[in-house]
């Protein structure tokens, strides 16, 4: 890579703050959130404007040098990690992060904003942005679109593509692709904008998003379900989703994932008086005029625990209690983290599939691979959990990447992949998984997704060594 030459073109175009040089200052941004992958970046560049963008992507094509676009880095596939051999510059757009207009029916924001912004920017706009997940505090708009997250509300929203209404984006050759206009209606071919939603930074860069917001709500409760088994899980869900179009999350949470966030999370206590090997997480939300959530909960649980479905269950009756049931489910990833090694797992199957693989299947790989804890927890009704099958006790920081923690993946893969599965369900590719969707995608996916990218990116430097070569 012509690192200098590529730097020397960019000025004095590019000066600080745009360009960061101290290696103080780019250190954070190295490692990813597990800390599972450590890369090098000679300089950070943090754009803000799409003209610094567009003439960023002109240059590294010119000197052949990656770019690895960056947002809140929590990314839990080493997606916005760097390669080791300093062959990429790091992309921040943490800087891009103006709110460009917000109104009830229009939220055109920067790429860098970061989730928790939008929401309360929408919020006093008196309307609400419907995707939340644990990392709103840090992932920024630009790093969700390109992974296409999911999160908690997937279930009555659907996941960031839905919410992706129009794009700002840089592409090869330094072309500018801008639907930010937001028409309903353009049907001049593929759309651009879907094929950057879950490229993760492979094929151009997101300088803004035009994004759906809807009405604000009013009023939300929270109810925290024990059960004995995941197969209950899913009819109570079936049985809530028939009674009502007002449920609008639903987290299944077994009781060791549980256990794992009262050990490490401070402040946190068990929600119900004896603990039940499954957990659900429910939310319900109601506008002016209709039955209050908290009612409404109370009413269908009491039916399905006359149905049996339901062993115990605590409904909150304030703000402060919801809080604190979600504050329990979104510490899983931190508490799995501070628990020690394991391979972790990001899937989907068919959703009547999701009881028996956290069941039996969970079990015989508990058998093959002898120490081993697998469990599984998440967004049931999207068929989606997140699989940790946890290293024995004696092994070391690095399981996951040695044979053994490989082999395990790979079992868990092959199991997925035979019950018409994903490997990825709403995490990506990033550089954990690439090898896998190599070995496992359906060779059609893998045709299509490698012609995009070397239509899209001819100087390979958009993102480089993950998701696809
Ligand atoms: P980064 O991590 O910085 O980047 C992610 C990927 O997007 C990289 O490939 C990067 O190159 C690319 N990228 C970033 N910005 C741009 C851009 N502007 N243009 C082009 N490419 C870009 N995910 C879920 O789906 N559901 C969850 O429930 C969920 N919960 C999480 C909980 C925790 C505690 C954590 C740490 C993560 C969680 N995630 C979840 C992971 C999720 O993918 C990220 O939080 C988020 O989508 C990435 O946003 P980011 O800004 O941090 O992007
Ligand atoms: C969650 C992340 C790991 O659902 O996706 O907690
Ligand atoms: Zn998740």
């Amino acid at each position: 890579m012509t690192l200098a030459s590529f730097l020397h073109a960019l000025q004095p175009g590019l000066a600080p703050p745009s360009i960061v040089t101290d290696a103080a200052d780019i250190a954070p941004w190295l490692t990813d959130w597990r800390g599972r992958w450590a890369g090098v970046s000679p300089v950070l560049l943090q754009p803000s404007t799409c003209d610094e963008v567009t003439a960023i992507v002109a240059a590294a094509e010119a000197h052949g040098v990656g770019l690895v676009p960056q947002g809140g880095n929590t990314s839990m596939v080493g997606g916005a990690t760097p390669p080791a051999d300093g062959s990429a510059v790091l992309l921040s757009l943490r800087r891009m992060n103006r709110i460009r207009a917000i109104a009830p029916d229009k939220a055109i924001v920067e790429a860098g904003v970061i989730l928790d912004t939008l929401h309360r920017e929408a919020e006093a706009a008196g309307a609400r942005f419907p995707l939340d997940l644990g990392a709103r505090g840090s992932a920024t708009v630009g790093g969700l679109a390109a992974t296409n997250a999911g999160g908690v509300q997937v279930l009555r929203f659907g996941t960031m593509r839905a919410q992706v209404l129009g794009m700002e984006a840089v592409l090869s050759g330094g072309l500018v692709h801008d639907s930010l206009g937001g028409l309903k209606k353009d049907n001049r071919g593929v759309s651009i904008d879907h094929l950057l939603v879950g490229a993760e930074g492979t094929l151009g860069v997101i300088t803004a998003l035009r994004l759906r917001l809807v009405p604000g709500r009013v009023e939300r409760a929270a109810a925290w379900i024990g059960l004995d088994h995941p197969a209950r899980a899913l009819d109570l869900l079936r049985r809530l989703e028939t009674a009502t179009d007002r449920i609008e999350a639903f987290e299944l949470i077994p009781a060791a994932s549980l256990d794992r966030v009262l050990r490490h999370i401070p402040m946190t206590r068990a929600p119900l008086g004896s603990p039940l090997p499954w957990n659900v997480l429910v939310e319900a939300v109601a506008s002016p005029g209709e039955e209050p959530p908290a009612a409404l909960l109370e009413r269908l649980l009491a039916d399905a625990a006359a149905a049996g479905l339901v062993a115990d269950a605590a409904i909150a009756h304030s703000n402060d209690q919801t809080e604190q049931l979600w504050r329990l489910r979104h510490s899983i990833s931190e508490a799995e983290r501070a628990e020690g090694p394991a391979a972790q797992h990001d899937i989907s199957l068919p959703i009547d599939a999701v009881p028996d693989f956290l069941t039996r299947q969970a079990a015989a790989i508990e058998r093959r691979f002898p120490g081993t804890q697998a469990s599984g927890y998440g967004h049931l009704g999207d068929g989606n959990v997140h699989f940790h099958v946890r290293a024995p006790a004696s092994a070391g920081r690095d399981w996951a990447d040695s044979g053994e923690g490989k082999a395990v993946s790979a079992f868990v893969h092959d199991l997925v992949t035979a019950a018409n599965g994903s490997i990825s369900a709403e995490h990506g590719i990033g550089q954990m998984k690439k090898d896998e969707l190599a070995r496992l995608g359906p060779p059609a996916r893998l045709q299509v997704l490698r012609a995009i990218k070397r239509a899209m990116d001819p100087h390979g430097i958009f993102n480089p060594g993950k998701l696809v070569d």
